[in-house]
């Protein structure tokens, strides 16, 4: 393969454990990860995506359409049919080729098709390598809310091509590196001792496999998200309001990650009024934000009252106002947290009241 070498880190889930190979070159590996006995494969992918991967098998290729309206039970419904017309049977394998979208929707084919085959995720986003493509949450959006209807289901493989990421538009790398600075704020840090901006000075291989050995380590832990999977959150809360907003046809334009780095900086100003961490610490969330080029404000002629109003509808918040936030313990969930000091957290950061 030449060239630097492949990195492996491990999702450690008992007999569902399974690597994830990280560098440049990563998809050529496909054929010698798929599972003993496939017989044939269903490729799934975007017209965007300009990977194209040998699985070594027959292969039927399924393009699915752009962007998160792809992310529909009729998507799913698509997608097994035509696994069905091209004869794919239980012991063979889904291979996703692209980003989030993909990777969700055809995971969620692969959980049901036959209750159940083989997938191998080659995630093309770098959202995609650093999350979604890891950690066995797959699923699709109904008109009532994101992701409302999903499983689990691992993959039995990831390969993280960084040779993938070439031909990916700027606002998808900004998105990723949103994604990237919440990972520098869960223990442990880069590099022992070492600031968290660090982070942005990493190669790129390195800034993904940091990343990715992070959520394995807590999926392995907390498979279903009964504990500190929930950390992975970590900036989410005003991100998905944002994002909903967004969606309802208010004045927001950011994809996820930039959320949810303007959401790293308001749960950090958050923490700070609530006497959790101090300026310095803050000022480590805003340096990396700014190594990574993210935006930090609220957009404009947003209102506190309706980020407050969608925050509220997380379904991560139960009955309370719930944020992940910085503090003397590192990173954890902070219940009944005071309206008040969350619109002035919003106000400092530019939102209207
Ligand atoms: N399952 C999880 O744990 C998890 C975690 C995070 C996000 N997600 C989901 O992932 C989705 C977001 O994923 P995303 O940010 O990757 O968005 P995406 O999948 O929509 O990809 C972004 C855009 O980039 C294009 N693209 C993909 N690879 C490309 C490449 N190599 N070159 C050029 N263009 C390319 C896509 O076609 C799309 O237009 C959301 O639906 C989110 O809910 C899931
Ligand atoms: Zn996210």
């Amino acid at each position: 393969m030449g060239g630097t070498p492949l990195i492996t880190v491990p999702v450690e889930l008992g007999p569902r454990s399974y690597d994830v190979t990280i560098g440049a070159g990563a998809s050529r590996l496909l054929a010698s990860v798929l599972p003993s006995g496939v017989r044939q494969a269903a490729v799934v992918t975007q017209a965007a995506v300009l990977t194209s991967v040998d699985a070594g098998v027959p292969s039927d290729v399924f393009v699915l359409p752009d962007g998160e309206k792809a992310k529909t039970l009729s998507s799913v419904e698509e997608l097994c049919r035509g696994f069905a017309r091209a004869g794919l049977a239980r012991g063979d394998v889904v291979v996703a080729v692209g980003g989030g979208v993909v990777t969700d929707v055809a995971g969620f084919a692969a959980a049901s098709y036959l209750r159940g085959v083989a997938l191998v995720n080659v995630p093309t986003t770098l959202v995609g390598q650093v999350d979604a493509a890891i950690g066995g949450k797959t699923g699709v959006n109904l008109p009532e809310g994101k992701n409302l209807l999903g499983a689990y289901w691992q993959p039995g493989a990831v390969l993280c091509d960084t040779d993938a990421l070439a031909t990916l538009p700027e606002r998808e790398w900004a998105s990723g590196r949103g994604e990237m600075a919440k990972c520098a704020f869960l223990e442990p840090r880069p590099g022992a001792g070492a600031p968290r901006a660090a982070l942005a000075e990493m190669t790129l291989e390195d800034q993904v496999a940091w990343c990715v050995a992070l959520k394995a380590a807590v999926v392995s832990e907390d498979e279903r998200e009964g504990g500190r999977r929930m950390l992975l959150n970590y900036g989410h809360t005003l991100a998905h309001a944002l994002e909903a907003l967004g969606l309802a046809g208010g004045p927001v334009d950011l994809r996820h990650g930039e959320a949810v780095g303007v959401g790293l900086v308001f749960a950090a100003r958050l923490a700070r009024r609530l006497g959790r961490i101090d300026d310095a610490r803050v000022e480590e969330h805003v340096t990396l934000l700014d190594a990574f080029g993210l935006p930090q404000e609220i957009p404009g002629g947003v209102r506190s009252g309706e980020v407050l109003e969608y925050m509220a509808r997380d379904k991560k918040a139960r009955h309370d106002l719930t944020f992940v936030l910085d503090g003397p313990r590192g990173v954890e969930p902070v219940h009944g947290v005071g309206e008040g000091d969350v619109v002035a957290t919003l106000s400092a950061m530019g939102a209207l009241s």
